[in-house]
């Protein structure tokens, strides 16, 4: 299988949980079962925690960022937090439009679109997520969908900026549900987001463009998942919350089965 030049990336999303003594244990545990990792081991956590991890990250090959952000620069917006924020506690990438955020937030792509500009425009790389519901899947919405996600969420970014972009397809039935989407329905969805990248941004940008697959991904399904051409990556929740089974899932080349 020709592998072309994109980086392999293995995220864990925290959600919300952990305190600063959970996530000082865990660190400690997590360093040295990825320290010779080959892909790039990202940790998305809630903001307190931020500066802690991003100093305990230095010098490690763990890269801490942030799960929301606010699209404006500053302003009167109670309980938000910005890019200069995150910038700031030490964040390097953010996840935008996250199905949780979508769904429970009622985040529309119109505002994860005002988002992504503004953390390219800080500096900060948008993990941008996607994904139809078990509704819209049954309904054969899933394409247009996932189309309509991703063409309204990336609307004005520049194959340029779009270089710096990370794209997570997270089916929504998926989630915390304990069903993962088979590794050939993985596949079909993440060739599916390459061609309309292709189609909107040119060969060379949907050829670099790294798309994790997230949904249920655990360390006895990741390898299969990974084994697909389309997939660079995964992102993954509740499997994210044990340093043993991250660490599992970072170096899943080395898992049996
Ligand atoms: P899960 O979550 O691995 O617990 O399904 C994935 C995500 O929400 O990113």
């Amino acid at each position: 299988m020709s592998r072309s030049p994109r980086q392999t990336v293995i995220a864990g999303n925290w959600k919300m949980y952990k305190t600063s003594a959970t996530a000082k244990s865990y660190v400690d545990k997590l360093v040295p079962l990825v320290a010779d990792a080959k892909p790039l081991v990202y940790l998305s956590v809630a903001f307190p925690l931020i500066p802690f991890l991003s100093q305990a990250a230095q010098g490690t090959n763990i890269v801490i960022g942030a799960q929301n952000m606010h699209d404006a620069e500053e302003g009167a917006f109670t309980g938000e937090v910005s890019s200069a924020m995150l910038n700031d506690a030490g964040a390097e990438f953010v996840i935008l439009g996250h199905s949780e955020r979508r769904h429970v937030f009622g985040e529309t792509s119109l505002f994860v679109n005002q988002k992504v500009h503004r953390a390219i425009k800080e500096g900060l790389q948008p993990m941008v997520c996607i994904g139809e519901t078990q509704q819209q899947r049954e309904q054969g919405l899933t394409e247009k969908i996932v189309k309509e996600q991703l063409l309204e969420s990336l609307d004005g970014i520049t194959a340029n900026q779009l270089e710096t972009v990370i794209i997570a397809y997270e089916p929504v039935w998926a989630i915390g549900t304990g069903l993962t989407a088979t590794p050939e329905q993985a596949q079909i969805s993440h060739a599916f987001c390459r061609d309309v990248i292709r189609s909107a941004w040119g060969f060379e940008a949907a050829d670099v463009l790294p798309i994790l697959y997230g949904g249920s991904v655990k360390p006895d399904n990741v390898r299969h998942i990974m084994e697909q051409e389309d997939v660079d990556g995964v992102l993954v929740g509740g499997a994210s919350l044990e340093a043993d089974s991250f660490a599992q899932i970072v170096n899943y080349q080395t898992l049996k089965g």
